[in-house]
């Protein structure tokens, strides 16, 4: 008997092993320090699998004073709970709006210390990466983050068995950070959304957190509910 959780972890792993080296090289050439360019398509959990017709909000490269809470207020107001990948050198100009996330039930997560790719650093340098930014989180928040987020999704074997925690990719690439237009983002959220489908967003961009209000009314009139990323892991039940 092959348990939904099991195959949900499976799929986690799956899109990591698949991840395209192209990507790493298109990362390189993105001239901004906070942008990812997205894996090629990859295949969601199936809805029988995702045991529930949820998908997961993922921000990755926060906080940010000027966008991230304006982005909470819409959450809040929505009832909706998203993901967090926080970028550890941020924290520190915003530790009232990490506490704000926490405090409204959003999880947050670790996406390293400064936004380096991390297939590119020596092991020792990997470490210090996760841990100052677990540091950073955990001073913050009280708790140590559940779930990793590798840079530009740049990661391999070697990076990835120093760590327990899983390191959680996406099926849903909104290239936000390069087509800064809510029309475009949102239709391809709808368009590409799946049970199971872990969105990936960044609260760095006001463009971005204009689209969220229409990219949930969007997905609940399709049937959609929110769960945080280690929900759809590790469902009830
Ligand atoms: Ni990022």
């Amino acid at each position: 008997m092959v348990s939904s959780s099991f195959l949900r972890q499976l799929f986690v792993v799956l899109v990591y092993v698949s991840s395209p080296v192209a990507l790493a090289a298109a990362a390189r050439k993105t001239a901004d320090l906070h942008t990812e360019p997205g894996p090629a398509a990859r295949k969601s959990p199936s809805e029988k699998a995702a045991g529930c017709r949820c998908v997961a909000l993922t921000f990755d490269d926060g906080p940010d004073k000027r966008t991230t809470p304006r982005l909470l207020d819409i959450l809040s107001r929505e009832g909706v709970k998203a993901t967090f990948y926080l970028v550890g050198s941020r924290i520190a100009g915003a530790r009232g709006v990490v506490r704000e996330m926490r405090d409204e039930g959003h999880e947050i997560g670790n996406h390293s210390w400064d936004h380096r790719e991390l297939t590119r650093l020596s092991p020792e340098r990997v470490l210090q990466e996760i841990r100052s930014t677990d540091e950073a989180i955990e001073a913050a928040t009280g708790a140590r983050p559940q779930t990793l987020r590798a840079p530009y999704g740049s990661l391999d074997r070697a990076v990835r068995k120093d760590f327990k925690r899983p390191f959680i990719a996406w099926d849903i690439d909104t290239l936000d950070w390069k087509y800064h237009s809510v029309s475009r983002i949102t239709a391809t959220v709808l368009s590409e959304s799946r049970p199971g489908s872990i969105i990936l967003l960044h609260d760095i961009h006001r463009t971005t957190v204009d689209a969220v209000e229409g990219i949930i009314d969007g997905l609940r009139s399709r049937g959609f509910s929110f769960v945080t990323v280690s929900q759809l892991l590790h469902p009830k039940g």
